[in-house]
């Protein structure tokens, strides 16, 4: 089949998009974070209830307090500076490497989803969207996880951190900025898929 360029182009972003764990000090101007956000809040939602609200820390010292929690966790499943982590980037804490210019807090709003699962699953949605649409701006994110059943104490410090009420939820911090490397080659897994 051959396909046009605009769905080639846009079939290679999906594939191509890596998390980003280290950053130039550069600032992302403020209309490109708009229209990542834009595009987040483009996403499909459960119901269309579109719960999502967002919060973009800039500061670079609120930054940093915010993954200095990360930067203490003994060996949580996806720390940023778990021993997988250092090994297989070749970075020892991240976050104390050089912290991205921005942070993007993406919340649900309970009192507008109160089911968690919808919640979960549209949020996720709007952070893809956001990933993608920063790719192709020129831009790196990693979804640093926030939300987590088993650790409830993760969302708790961030959601004192930022002065959140008890109706909303955080399910990641993105952080975003320009790269400064390029992640090792990616092996994708064999999965199943089953044809009827
Ligand atoms: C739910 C979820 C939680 C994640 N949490 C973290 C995290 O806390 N720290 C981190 O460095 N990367 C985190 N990631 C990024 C994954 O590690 C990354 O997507 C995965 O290794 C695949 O690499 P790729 O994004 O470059 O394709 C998370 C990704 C998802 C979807």
């Amino acid at each position: 089949m051959v396909r046009m360029d605009k769905q080639q182009a846009l079939l290679n972003l999906i594939k191509n998009r890596r998390s980003i764990r280290k950053y130039r000090t550069e600032q992302v101007p403020d209309d490109l974070i708009k229209e990542i956000i834009d595009s987040g809040k483009h996403a499909a939602s459960a119901f269309d209830c579109q719960p999502w609200e967002f919060i973009v820390i800039k500061d670079n010292n609120k930054i940093r307090e915010l993954l200095s929690d990360r930067l203490q966790q003994k060996e949580p499943p996806y720390a940023i500076n778990s021993q997988k982590y250092a090994e297989k980037y070749g970075i020892e804490k991240y976050g104390a490497v050089n912290p991205p210019p921005v942070l993007i807090a993406v919340l649900g709003n309970k009192k507008i989803c109160p089911f968690l699962d919808s919640l979960l699953c549209s949020l996720s949605c709007c952070v893809e969207n956001m990933m993608l649409a920063a790719y192709t701006l020129g831009l790196g994110t990693c979804w640093l996880y926030v939300y987590d059943m088993e650790m409830p104490e993760t969302e708790d410090f961030v959601k004192e951190q930022l002065d959140l009420e008890d109706n909303f939820m955080v399910l990641c911090l993105l952080t975003l900025g320009y790269p400064d490397e390029v992640p090792l080659e990616k092996k994708m897994r064999d999965c199943n898929i089953k044809w009827l």
